[in-house]
């Protein structure tokens, strides 16, 4: 059995800390003289430019994993830090996520399984939904990491997630393992943050990991520089917890424990009445939900105060989740290569209660 561990790190909510765990974590693994490489698995490309890399048109990226047409090892490139490889993202890997033809969940297994064996960990970023590139994920890897934010919507979709993991793990992954939830953004000045991790520890017990990853500036000024917080500032707190977090994975891995997911799965699902329906893709997409959508930026506003079926009608699905209070659309198809807007709707209780736009600089 190869000693190599592939790493999913995955939650469909957006904004949970997923791409900074997955830079933080590699590097950190990196440091500790592991060879690692990082699968941007977003089309927001986030973990790419977050670790300062900037792709050409041209270049080969994680599209061309999915695609099967390149050598998995020409996708590789090296990254300032040590020991860490990536295989850069794209926003194309929307196009992927979105084709109605692409029912095959196991395309990013078979790329992986064959450059497992240059690498003591392959950790990949999952994007904020579950739909294809994520359930390729999960076929891929070997466990799962699932962060969680420290606020009172912690549990939003995470029912969702654990029915979908334990789908993959029954039809597709039979050693599919979650490797621990971890609380991501801890502020100990706000009082609800114990109540909250209390809650979850009540829930999911010794799933979670004992290292908690405070919030901490430095963590979000070190991606925005294009570097992983030890090259950033490695005295700061979020270099130690995420160091901490590598040693609680690398000590796991020594004592082959296995996270007790068959047993408490279930009972986890007990309550949920969630229909998995993803092994039949195509009948998920032919419901309009994938219909593209036409809005013009000044209409953005109108959506305050829409349920999610209304926003459905609007714009489809495309990749969001329906159980995720963050949705996100790419708007104006025609900008520049270099500039994709996005139009972020947060949702409350079931209507749209904020909007937002934002642009994404792609090189
Ligand atoms: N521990 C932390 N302390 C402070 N800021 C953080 C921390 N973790 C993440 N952030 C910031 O929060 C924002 C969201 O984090 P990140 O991009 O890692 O989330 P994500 O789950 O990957 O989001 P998405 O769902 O869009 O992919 C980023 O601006 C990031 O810099
Ligand atoms: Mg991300």
């Amino acid at each position: 059995m190869s000693l190599s561990k592939t790493i999913a790190i995955a939650n469909q909510k957006g904004g949970v800390g997923k791409t900074t765990t997955a830079i933080n974590l590699s590097s950190a693994l990196g440091i500790l003289d592991y060879s690692v490489l990082l699968i941007d698995a977003d089309p927001q490309a986030n973990a790419t430019s977050g670790l300062g890399i900037q792709t050409k048109d041209n270049d080969f990226t994680v599209v061309d994993l999915f695609r099967a047409k390149e050598n998995s090892d020409q996708c590789i490139l090296e990254t300032h830090c040590p020991n860490l490889k990536i295989i850069p993202g794209s926003i194309k890997l929307a196009e992927i996520e979105l084709n109605v033809e692409n029912s095959i969940l196991t395309r990013l297994k078979t790329a992986l399984d064959s450059l497992k064996s240059q690498f003591d960990f392959i950790i990949i970023d999952c994007s904020p939904s579950l739909g294809y590139l994520t359930l390729n994920s999960f076929v891929a890897a070997d466990s799962i990491i699932i962060p969680v934010q420290c606020e009172f919507f912690a549990f939003n979709g995470l029912q969702k997630l654990l029915a979908t993991i334990k789908s993959i793990k029954t039809n597709f992954n039979s050693t599919l393992d979650i490797e621990g939830v971890l609380v991501t953004m801890y502020d100990k000045r706000l009082s609800h943050s114990n109540h909250i991790i209390n809650e979850l520890k009540k829930h999911f017990q010794d799933l979670i990991f004992k290292t908690i990853i405070k919030r901490n500036i430095s963590l979000s000024e070190a991606s925005s520089f294009g570097s992983s917080i030890l090259d950033y500032n490695v005295t700061s707190e979020g270099s130690t917890d995420y160091l901490n977090l590598s040693q609680e994975i690398m000590k796991k891995r020594a004592l082959k424990q296995q996270s007790p997911l068959g047993k408490k799965i279930p009972q986890i699902l007990q309550d949920t009445k969630e229909e998995i329906s993803f092994l039949d893709p195509q009948k998920e997409r032919n419901l309009e939900y994938y219909k593209p959508f036409k809005l013009e930026n000044k209409n953005f506003k109108k959506l305050i105060g829409c349920t999610k079926k209304e926003v459905i009608v609007l714009l489809g699905l495309v990749y969001n989740d329906i159980h995720s209070n963050i949705w996100m659309y790419r708007i104006s198809e025609k900008t520049s290569m270099f500039r994709k807007n996005f139009l972020y709707i947060y949702f409350e209780k079931n209507t749209v209660k904020h909007i937002q736009l934002k642009r994404f600089k792609f090189r």
